[in-house]
């Protein structure tokens, strides 16, 4: 079984840098000074863990402006559910504290995913750490469709 846990960087960065070094430094080659700033310390973290091995599986962070970034699962977990449920977490938690609107810039290739969320597109493909975005956002994070 998977949980999702809302996690502080003091507290959880071992687990949450070895995700997102294996997924965005190692497997999408973002140069490592582009993937760690200085938003991690104040922003909300939440982890995916499976309970029945302890093994944190996935990540994603949510920041005070709104913004959904850094959604990651290790390759080998993957179409398993791991992103939905983190980003229904990232959801409920946006709604609880009181945002009407949330927003990230999706990679292209995901923006599917985020679409099944209800998140639309916004403006422009633009080019980040050397791969393709477009700015996504969602009204009412609270209501979304999580089958
Ligand atoms: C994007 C990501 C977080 C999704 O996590 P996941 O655990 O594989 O996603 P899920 O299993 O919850 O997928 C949910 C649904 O979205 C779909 N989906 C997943 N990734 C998708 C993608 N890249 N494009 C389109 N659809 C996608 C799945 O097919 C699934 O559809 P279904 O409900 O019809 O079966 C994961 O693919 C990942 O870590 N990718 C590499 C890092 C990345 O690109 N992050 C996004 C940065 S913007």
């Amino acid at each position: 079984m998977i949980q999702i846990d809302s996690v502080k960087w003091a507290d959880a960065q071992a687990a949450l840098k070895h995700i997102r070094r294996e997924v965005f430094v190692v497997e999408q080659q973002v140069p490592e000074e582009d993937e760690w700033d200085d938003q991690d310390a104040t922003a909300e973290h939440f982890l995916a863990v499976d309970t029945s091995s302890g093994q944190a599986l996935g990540t994603a962070r949510f920041l005070p402006s709104g913004k959904v970034t850094r959604m990651a699962v290790l390759q080998p977990h993957r179409s398993q559910k791991i992103g939905s449920q983190l980003l229904a977490a990232v959801l409920r938690h946006a709604a609880r504290a009181g945002f009407q609107q949330v927003y990230l810039d999706a990679q292209i290739s995901a923006i599917g995913f985020y679409e099944k969320f209800g998140f639309i597109r916004e403006g422009e493909v633009f080019w980040d750490a050397g791969i393709e975005h477009v700015r996504m956002t969602k009204d009412e994070p609270g209501i979304f469709d999580d089958r």
